[in-house]
């Protein structure tokens, strides 16, 4: 939900502060903007759309310095046009902010009284102004500071230039992250790793009410009580070639085909951190799984595991509907919560809630040191890298295979499975890699098949039992990227009222692997078939055989994917299902890796 940036460099920081908007414009791409300061005061540029619009803009005017801030934005308050681009700036200061002020309203009423006069419809132009407020009254830049952050209510991550103080970036984070970055030479500010120069070796995660001011040759952190503070750097792990499509015309496309490696760099990854782990599942009475959109799907699969391998009972919960509930928490309980920014506002406030209520509290995550990893007692770490794409791939496989190896520990503390078939389980996801290899290998017809959808106005995904959440899952991606109406259910469910949404041709994809629930679920893909549905199965040899293709109106198209197990289907069959969703998005022409009105990171409520 929008991305910040800042340099300080010995040469002009306009190329670098691009470069770093364009690393992180997956967190929001309404508008753009970047502000320098100049012997002449601070100078600004911005422009609504993407990025490249505002490169455009760079291209026709000079613009240089030393110390800069940039942005990327989500619109929250006010439409995404060029008015409400961040950065907000008056003649002294300039703002760029991710987040939300809650009592911007009540904050613009007063400046107004006080002669301020406001550009935009945004939260944030009240903060310079309250800033030049406290600067008109001999304020110093940082006390200036001070007396608005303590005015603001709400969530924000700030980068701030002060006309007076040509050497600085001021910066404070409250709610949203902040990391910073240092190399050779510069100094850097993003609200992600990604958006920090490349040649940044290290970086430091601001903590949650740090602030802090940084020039090139001096930082100053101080924490929530004004204290000064150090904060731990470490290496920065981004490396260029994550940030590059590489020959891929679209990040989402290299991420789909990255899978057999970040699945088997995660499988290993978890069963080391595993080891490590402190945690004994025999104990644990109950698990409740929290999360938002494609994380929370995973949540749904591991349900099934938990309870089918593990005995244990779970619940599960988007993170927006667990915070406000008021759930009675179990003291026993394990809270398991799940995100791959880790930095998702709804996910991150259901942690806090739970840990208040003195449960114990494990977070799977992809970004390693993000706010949900620090927030929760125990965290584990998937090995997806970086993902540049706003529709999630390899960072949802990568939770299930995290999820998967969690199942197997707890079935073994718990007396459920002894160390043979753990052994041979963990066989089955060891061949995962190779088994997506050859998903990847029927690309053209998947592709065909997306390609298929471009006329229609909806689709829709069936599955039972552990494929009802890739069902789900199937529907999300396809909607998401290529806005084709969309919905997963149970198989089960369909005939409940669902069913009346089928007519003459309309798409309905069938998870069908060789399961349990396969019998069930090929009656109900006969039921769509009666009513003259256009019916796509996906499923194995076994699946084919057990088909009766006379009972089916029409035989379903059949896509022949490799035998599986529950623990390995939903890994296996949701690459299936982002192809077609990607090809379809590509045949309507969408900017697949930025689909409109969405945002990679959700740090808004
Ligand atoms: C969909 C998608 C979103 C995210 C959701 C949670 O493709 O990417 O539904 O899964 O916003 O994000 P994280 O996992 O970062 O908490």
């Amino acid at each position: 939900m929008c991305g910040i940036v800042g340099s300080i460099h010995h040469q002009n920081v306009v190329p670098t502060l691009l470069q770093g908007l364009s690393n992180i414009e997956y967190r929001g791409y309404d508008s753009a903007g970047i502000s320098v300061l100049t012997p002449r005061g601070i100078k600004t540029l911005k422009r609504s759309g993407k990025l490249e619009h505002l490169r455009n803009l760079l291209d026709s005017q000079q613009l240089s310095g030393f110390c800069g801030i940039g942005h990327t934005r989500w619109a929250t308050h006010g439409e995404p046009n060029e008015r409400n681009a961040h950065p907000h700036s008056n003649d002294q200061v300039s703002v760029v902010h991710n987040g939300i002020i809650e009592n911007h309203s009540q904050l613009r009423q007063w400046l107004q009284a006080e002669g301020f006069s406001f550009n935009s419809q945004t939260d944030t132009e009240v903060i310079p102004h309250l800033i030049a407020y406290y600067l008109a009254r001999g304020y110093s830049p940082q006390k200036s500071l001070n007396a608005a952050l303590a005015n603001l209510k709400g969530s924000f991550a700030l980068g701030v230039l002060f006309d007076q103080d040509q050497q600085h970036i001021y910066a404070a984070r409250r709610g949203s992250p902040l990391v910073l970055g240092f190399g050779e030479g510069n100094v850097s500010l993003g609200s992600d790793a990604m958006a920090l120069n490349i040649n940044d070796d290290r970086i430091l995660y601001l903590e949650e009410g740090d602030q802090a001011r940084i020039s090139l040759n001096s930082i100053k952190l101080v924490d929530n009580n004004g204290k000064a503070v150090q904060r731990k750097q470490r290496k920065n792990e981004i490396r260029h070639e994550h940030c590059s499509k590489q020959n891929h015309r679209f990040y989402m496309h290299k991420e789909i085909l990255q899978q057999p490696d970040t699945i088997a760099q995660t499988l290993n990854h978890t069963q080391q951190q595993l080891t490590e782990l402190v945690l004994d599942f025999s104990k644990i009475s109950r698990l409740n799984i929290i999360a938002c959109g494609t994380s929370y799907y995973a949540a749904m699969v591991a349900k099934y595991w938990f309870e089918q391998q593990a005995g244990l009972c779970v619940d599960i919960d988007t993170a927006s509907e667990f915070r406000y509930r008021g759930a009675p928490l179990d003291q026993n309980s394990l809270t398991i919560v799940i995100s791959q920014s880790g930095e998702t506002a709804d996910t991150l406030a259901a942690l806090k809630h739970v840990r208040t209520q003195g449960c114990k509290t494990l977070a799977i995550v992809n970004v390693i040191a993000s706010s949900i990893a620090r927030e929760a007692h125990f965290s584990l770490q998937t090995q997806a890298g970086p993902e540049i794409g706003v529709a999630s791939t390899k960072a949802f496989t990568a939770q299930l295979s995290t999820l998967a190896c969690i199942v197997l520990k707890a079935a073994k503390e718990r007396q459920l499975l002894d160390a043979d078939n753990s052994a041979s389980l963990m066989d089955e996801l060891q061949q995962l890699p190779t088994q997506i290899q050859q998903v990847i290998a029927i690309e053209p017809e998947l592709q065909a098949l997306g390609e298929s959808l471009s006329d229609s106005r909806d689709a829709y995904f069936i599955g039972r039992g552990c494929s009802f959440p890739i069902a789900m899952e199937g529907a999300l991606k396809l909607k998401e990227i290529s806005y084709i109406h969309a919905e997963g259910f149970s198989a089960g469910e369909l005939k409940h009222g669902p069913i009346a949404l089928i007519e003459e041709n309309t798409p309905v994809f069938v998870i069908a692997p060789a399961d349990a629930w396969l019998d069930k679920t090929l009656s109900n893909m006969q039921e769509v078939s009666a009513r003259s549905g256009r019916c796509i199965m996906l499923g194995d040899q076994h699946s084919l055989t057990t088909l009766n293709i006379e009972q089916c109106q029409a035989p379903p198209e059949v896509v022949l994917l490799p035998c599986s197990s529950a623990l390995t289907s939903p890994i296996l069959y949701v690459v299936a299902l982002q192809l077609i969703a990607y090809y379809a998005a590509l045949s309507k022409g969408s900017d697949v890796d930025q689909p409109r009105n969405l945002a990679k990171s959700v740090t808004v409520e």
